[in-house]
């Protein structure tokens, strides 16, 4: 098969040489951006007097047919053409005729790829940063639900301090929060234009790198030829961010699966966002969940894989710049997925209040409560830590929690005791009075969802 780029050669390679070098069978998912890039550069060219304005319009009319085309999924491409850029100007070039291959004046595959990546990625981080503030949304309405919902915290997944559900979940929106703004930063580096640094040094054709940068929408240019073909630190960046808030997602996918264990249960998951096992009938498995966490390692190996293989690049393009795109397909794949997942997921979460504070009664996480009762009737925190440290040993002798021991043993250990004791150890009172700024009391955590709302508004 004759190459577009064929005249210097004499003999072409296998048919299997050929399909190892392809990215067709990837690369497609560029087709509009594609397009898009192209209608630019053709109408810039026109403009600047570089192809007629009859030859310009000539060759829109074909790009805009083969759009057409592949909206109704007619275009078919070949291994033969290698990539998206050489196969919709073979395209183009039957449709149209030779005039077609005017199309590539003034522009090499390096300017043309980057675009199009840049294209591609801007549009999907803009949708990521919508999908994000859905799921706060979504985060933000079971919290508004679950204020006064208290559960014991953890720290080393043992009980610690009781705490408020609708406080746990806020640990979420905001992590979340912090990775929209990470996406929606890196949207400034992403709009810029490489089209029109040609191979790697620009071109001796007028060009207007500004006018394709306008219609494109980007916000600039890139001011170095070499690194407008050579830069991918934008899909680095991109996927730098996807994993950090893969990682957030894989950190609520665990407690979910742990939440939804009979040993806690303190939620349970809707039908739709579960599994059941093909042998044993009584399961319900958060699958969903499962994958989320599982793919987040994807994240990271896309994210390794990139940087790997641009680490010892010379500038300016190599083909290794090629494996570029799978892995960045599939990260947008799973980022997008993955929240859309989690939005529904948590929207249709049932939550067993009931459970989760019978578990807050049914341990010593009330503990760090006694030890603040003393410290506040003057005996220093290190010397009451000692003194419940005591008592809770005393409990778990005597199989009892903290609420049951007698005021005549409280008083044994400490004549500050008295009993308004019970009263501090109560976990809804413990929750109710950890007041300080972000911290848990039902009080700050209303003042947050407002904080929150405001966030996301
Ligand atoms: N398919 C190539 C890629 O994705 C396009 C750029 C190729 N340029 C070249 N000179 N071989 O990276």
């Amino acid at each position: 098969m004759k190459k577009l780029w064929g005249g210097r050669f004499q003999k072409t390679p296998e048919k299997w040489v050929d399909e190892f070098g392809a990215s067709i069978s990837f690369d497609q998912e560029l087709v509009f951006e594609d397009i898009q890039g192209s209608l630019a550069h053709v109408h810039m060219l026109g403009e600047c007097g570089i192809l007629s304005l009859e030859e310009a319009e000539q060759i829109k009319t074909g790009l805009l047919l083969l759009k057409e085309k592949a909206e109704k999924g007619e275009l078919s491409f070949s291994v033969d053409y290698e990539d998206i850029h050489l196969n919709l100007e073979k395209l183009l070039i039957d449709e149209i005729g030779p005039v077609g291959g005017k199309l590539h004046t003034g522009r090499s595959r390096n300017d043309q790829v980057a675009t199009d990546m840049h294209l591609y990625l801007k549009n999907h981080v803009n949708e990521i940063v919508g999908l994000i503030s859905a799921f706060q949304e979504t985060l933000l309405n079971q919290a508004k639900e679950n204020v006064e919902t208290i559960l014991p915290g953890y720290t080393h997944l043992q009980r610690a301090q009781p705490i408020s559900f609708a406080h746990h979940l806020l640990a979420y929106f905001w992590m979340l929060e912090r990775d929209k703004q990470r996406f929606s930063e890196s949207l400034k580096r992403i709009s810029l234009s490489p089209l029109g640094c040609g191979a790697l040094a620009g071109t001796t054709f007028p060009i207007d790198r500004k006018l394709t940068a306008e219609l494109l929408e980007f916000d600039g240019i890139y001011e170095n030829s070499l690194d407008g073909v050579s830069d991918r630190d934008f899909i680095v960046e991109f996927l730098s961010n996807s994993s950090i808030m893969m990682m957030h997602l894989s950190r609520l996918c665990e407690e979910l699966i742990l939440w939804c264990s009979q040993e806690f249960q303190f939620v349970e998951l809707d039908d739709t966002y579960a599994t059941g096992s093909s042998m044993m009938p009584q399961k319900k498995n958060p699958d969903m969940a499962e994958l989320i966490r599982g793919k987040t390692g994807r994240v990271y190996g896309n994210l390794f894989a990139l940087l790997t293989t641009l680490k010892g690049l010379p500038l300016a393009y190599n083909k290794d710049m090629q494996e570029d795109k799978e892995g960045m397909f599939d990260a947008v794949r799973t980022v997008e997925g993955s929240l859309q997942i989690f939005t529904g997921m948590i929207g249709t979460l049932k939550v067993k209040a009931e459970k989760m504070k019978k578990a807050t009664t049914e341990d010593f996480s009330n503990a760090t409560e006694l030890a603040d009762y003393l410290a506040k009737k003057g005996m220093p925190f290190r010397e009451a830590h000692e003194v419940v440290g005591k008592l809770v040993y005393t409990c778990i002798q005597k199989g009892i929690y903290l609420k049951d021991l007698p005021l005549a043993e409280y008083k044994e250990a400490s004549d500050l005791f008295s009993e308004d004791l019970f009263e501090a150890i109560d976990p809804y009172t413990a929750v109710a009075k950890r007041i300080s700024d972000g911290g848990t009391g039902f009080s700050k955590v209303k003042e947050a969802l407002l904080k929150a709302e405001d966030a996301l508004s």
